[in-house]
């Protein structure tokens, strides 16, 4: 049995049911998110985008030491919206630098290697498709300074002690001065948030509903997804965005041969997203032993893209 179909069977025979929102990105799922990234109500990208145009010298500035030559290693690339708007001011002040991006979706990084070699096509580029914890341990065998990008509030993803974890293994697998270059999307206006991940027009909740399909065609399941609600809750004490699917009646799926019992109402945990304040970031970048060297937010003080020094 792969990775993919012990997970899934493990976390819908557990109490309470749950799923990986990092299975969410299959070919399917991977242009689903194109369209979350390009709503009205999703925020993040073009405010990150905001950021990263408007304060793209002052980014450059943390990340050259000298002339040294540095590895700029990005976690979770995805299509490189964000990361070209600094790969093309780097290439016009003439850094001198490797572009290495780290996604578990080669088919994402395959069009991000096309695009790449179309645009910016004096940019040295090494594609690495792994997960963040074996690219980490590839990462110890670099020579040159490391300057990693863990944009889009991807860290969000992760519960507390995941994120915790996480950033210790960076922090561990990284050398003295290099750099981790980090977004973090802020606590706002809850409707704000909430709207982001229930947009009008159903696309996240197809992104929720895709991995019941994904599940369908690799698994042999029979998931019915027009019998579950997709239902984003945003709590403001702890910042934290869960996505549910509940089933709306009593029902029994079948996968592989396993049979998987609802009861009426009950939610399958999907995804969190976490929102931050500024001393969760301290406390983070603290507990892992990084040092907070410079921070740069866009003017509704939607989202902080934070640069933190071993
Ligand atoms: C890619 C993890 C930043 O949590 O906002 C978007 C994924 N999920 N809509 C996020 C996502 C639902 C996204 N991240």
């Amino acid at each position: 049995m792969n990775q993919f179909a012990s997970d899934v069977l493990e976390g819908l025979s557990a109490q309470p049911k749950r799923l990986s929102s990092k299975y969410f990105y299959d070919q399917k799922g991977d242009e689903l998110f194109q369209q979350i990234m390009a709503l009205d109500e999703y925020y993040l990208t073009r405010t990150e985008y905001s950021i990263l145009d408007q304060f793209k010298g002052q980014v450059l500035d943390q990340f050259k030491s000298d002339d040294k030559p540095f590895n700029l290693i990005e976690f979770g690339a995805g299509d490189g919206y964000k990361t070209k708007v600094l790969l093309r001011h780097f290439l016009e002040q003439k850094a001198n630098f490797c572009y290495m991006p780290i996604d578990i979706s080669s088919n994402v990084l395959a069009q991000l290697e096309t695009s790449l070699k179309a645009e910016l096509p004096a940019l040295n580029v090494t594609p690495v498709c792994n997960h963040y914890f074996k690219a980490l341990e590839e990462l110890k065998e670099e020579k040159e300074r490391n300057v990693i990008l863990f944009l889009g509030s991807n860290i969000g993803n992760f519960t507390e002690e995941q994120a915790d974890s996480f950033l210790k293994g960076l922090y561990d697998a990284l050398k003295p001065d290099d750099i981790l270059f980090i977004g973090f999307d802020l606590k706002k206006d809850p409707k704000v948030i909430l709207d982001a991940y229930n947009d009008k027009q159903g696309v996240t909740a197809a992104f929720n509903f895709n991995l019941l399909d994904r599940i369908n065609n690799e698994l042999g399941g029979n998931f019915n997804t027009s019998q579950f609600r997709h239902y984003p809750v945003y709590n403001p004490m702890t910042g934290t965005t869960t996505s549910y699917l509940i089933s709306e009646k009593e029902q029994t799926v079948e996968i592989m041969d396993a049979a998987i019992h609802f009861k009426a109402w009950e939610p399958i945990h999907m995804e969190i997203s976490q929102k931050y304040d500024q001393a969760m970031i301290n406390g983070m970048a603290e507990k892992a032993g990084f040092e907070i060297i410079d921070a740069f937010t866009d003017d509704k003080k939607y989202f902080m893209n934070s640069v933190w020094r071993k």
